[in-house]
């Protein structure tokens, strides 16, 4: 499919989606969302695709949500449009395992698009932001609830009230990224990730996304429980049977997503 503001490329069992407004520094208006949105359900649909990879250009994973789209519009608009709550819904509901690769800014909807991932793998030439406050409006893409439940009340709150601007080491330390490698190696490194990724059994994937993302919906007891189960389910599949052979008889398991 032909997209305008992204570029998708599928190599091997990984799908990379560059987002592709280089003159607004990737900034996310609504043709953007939506052809994410659309790309990420058709990387779900592609029996091919195991991993995905969502990363931006060496200068801004994405500089934040489309200013000059928002500046005119009003409540009314922004409520009964409900502005971007569609769009922020499709990307969660992505079921395969998702890396942003981050490289340069990633603020306000670039970091709340970061945060709606799985993980976070991150140049040392990013900066994170929600800068947002600065416009006189607060962050709308999750940032007030992801950030502080990435790196806590205190970091969060410093953040988004102040508007600075966090750099990669920072961002590593208060855990909003798993990992921080040099710029010019950021793609190699997550394609690394993706592939090791792709070679684990899909059923086991799903059900490990399912419930570490359950970990922010539910209490612990309940989190315990629901994972415990799913635990127990997947011994109902023959990829249990082939991992669990496979490490006995010294050999790499062969998943076959069954
Ligand atoms: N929306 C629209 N256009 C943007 C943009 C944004 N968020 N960020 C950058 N651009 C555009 C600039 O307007 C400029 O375009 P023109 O050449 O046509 O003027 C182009 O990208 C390059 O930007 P700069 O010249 O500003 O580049 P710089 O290197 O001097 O500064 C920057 C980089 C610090 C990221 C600066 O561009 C900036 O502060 N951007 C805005 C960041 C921001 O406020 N983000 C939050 C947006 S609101 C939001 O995201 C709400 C939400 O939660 C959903």
């Amino acid at each position: 499919m032909a997209y305008e503001t992204i570029i998708v490329e599928v190599e091997d069992h990984v799908a990379t989606i560059k987002l592709n407004r280089p003159d607004a520094l990737n900034a996310l208006n609504s043709e953007l969302l939506r052809e994410l949105g659309t790309a990420l359900a058709e990387a779900d649909r592609n029996d091919k695709v195991r991993a995905i990879i969502i990363t931006g250009s060496p200068k801004a994973f994405a500089a934040g949500a489309d200013i000059k789209e928002m500046s005119e519009k009003s409540y009314v608009d922004m409520y009964m449009s409900d502005y971007f709550g569609p769009e922020g819904g499709a990307i969660v509901s992505t079921r395969k395992p998702i890396i942003a690769a981050v490289a340069g800014y990633a603020l306000g909807g670039g970091c709340e698009l970061a945060m709606m991932c799985d993980f976070i793998i991150a140049a040392d030439t990013a900066k994170f932001g929600q800068p947002e406050i600065n416009l006189g409006v607060i962050p709308g893409l999750g940032g007030t609830q992801r950030l502080t439940r990435f790196i806590g009340k205190s970091k969060a709150m410093d953040m988004v009230l102040t508007g600075r601007f966090m750099g990669a080491e920072e961002a590593e330390r208060s855990g909003l990224v798993s990992r921080v490698v040099p710029a010019k190696s950021l793609l190699e490194e997550a394609r690394s990730a993706a592939e090791k990724i792709s070679e684990k059994s899909m059923i086991s994937l799903l059900a490990a996304k399912e419930q570490v993302n359950n970990a922010y919906e539910t209490t612990l007891a309940q989190g315990l429980l629901s994972e415990r189960r799913a635990f127990h389910a997947l011994f109902n599949t023959e990829d249990q049977n082939e991992g669990m052979s496979a490490f006995m008889e010294k050999r790499s398991a062969q998943f076959r997503d069954r």
